[in-house]
């Protein structure tokens, strides 16, 4: 049996500073050895622990998609020690990804419905490859309208802004994109926060599942919003942040009841959280 605590070695392949503030960096990985791509299994929703050797490891999800073949992607911001570090890789050098890690957004679920995908701050990575996901030609004809609403303090903090552009241009999906504030002259998209946006773009939750990613705070305020427009609370799905050290349910770190957030989530309906103690 392969051991869960080794992570596969990758080498930095390319780094994109994504924001003005240059706390975001999207790092492209590719595999040392090409049949540990063959292990490395996921769907859009899912994390992997990204480690560097005598530094730590640290959960961050996959912004890449399963469709996306010779690469992962991560989206990784500067807070602390670990995320520092990896901010200071270079292209070429060597380091670990563990994982595939936790569960997925409910793919089978939403295939047949419209998807509503609201997303806030960096916590865009998984929703990112959830899109790329779905607009992928083989995937795209599995679900209806596709619908999102995605907001960042100012323009120069939004991620993968090229990618956004395109999606603007394409009619196979309704983008929404929003900023806190800005006194840009240029700007065209909105302005206001994410609940006010979805609030105001999204008509109807007929049919509908709505996934959400996202601080804390946005996810407390879209909440409501959702419920409002009639997605009932299995069709709300939410991915949760919690602290976590080993990621696969051993160490106890980031249980909420007796649910644990690395091995049974991050992915969570609210019907399901609405079972459990109000820890997250
Ligand atoms: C499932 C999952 C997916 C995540 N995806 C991403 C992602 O795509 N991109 C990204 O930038 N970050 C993501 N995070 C958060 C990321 O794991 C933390 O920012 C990281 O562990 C910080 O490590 P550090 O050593 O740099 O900071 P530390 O030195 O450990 O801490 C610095 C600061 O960050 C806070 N912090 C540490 N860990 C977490 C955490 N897990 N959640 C919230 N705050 C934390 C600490 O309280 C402290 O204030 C994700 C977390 C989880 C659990
Ligand atoms: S992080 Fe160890 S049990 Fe979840």
């Amino acid at each position: 049996m392969d051991n869960p605590y080794q992570p596969y070695p990758v080498r930095v392949d390319q780094v994109i500073t994504e924001t003005v503030d240059e706390k975001l960096k999207t790092f492209k990985l590719v595999f040392l050895n090409p049949e540990d791509e063959q292990k490395f299994k996921y769907l859009p929703g899912q994390f992997a622990e990204l480690s560097i050797p005598g530094k730590g490891e640290i959960p961050i999800g996959i912004a890449s998609s399963p469709t996306e073949k010779g690469f992962l992607c991560f989206t990784v911001n500067e807070v602390g020690l670990v995320s520092t570090y990896l901010h200071m890789l270079k292209e070429g050098y060597v380091m670990g990804v563990r994982g595939p890690l936790g569960n997925w957004y409910p793919w089978e679920e939403m295939e047949g419905k419209n998807v509503v995908i609201v997303g806030g701050g960096f916590a865009f990575t998984t929703l990112r490859s959830s899109i790329v996901y779905m607009l992928d030609p083989a995937n795209r004809g599995k679900f209806k309208d596709i619908e999102v609403v995605y907001g960042a303090r100012t323009p120069g903090m939004l991620l993968y802004k090229e990618e956004l552009a395109e999606w603007e241009r394409r009619d196979d999906i309704r983008m929404h994109i929003t900023v806190d504030g800005t006194d840009d002259p240029g700007w065209k998209y909105n302005k206001g926060f994410v609940p006010a946006i979805v609030k105001e773009k999204i008509k109807s939750a007929e049919d509908a599942i709505a996934i959400v990613c996202g601080p804390p705070i946005m996810i407390r305020f879209t909440q409501p919003v959702l419920e409002e427009l009639g997605f009932p609370p299995e069709r709300i799905i939410f991915s949760l942040e919690m602290r976590m050290k080993c990621g696969i349910g051993m160490c106890g770190r980031c249980n909420i009841g007796d649910q644990y957030v690395c091995k049974d989530g991050p992915v969570f309906s609210l019907a399901k959280l609405k079972q459990l103690p109000p820890e997250y």
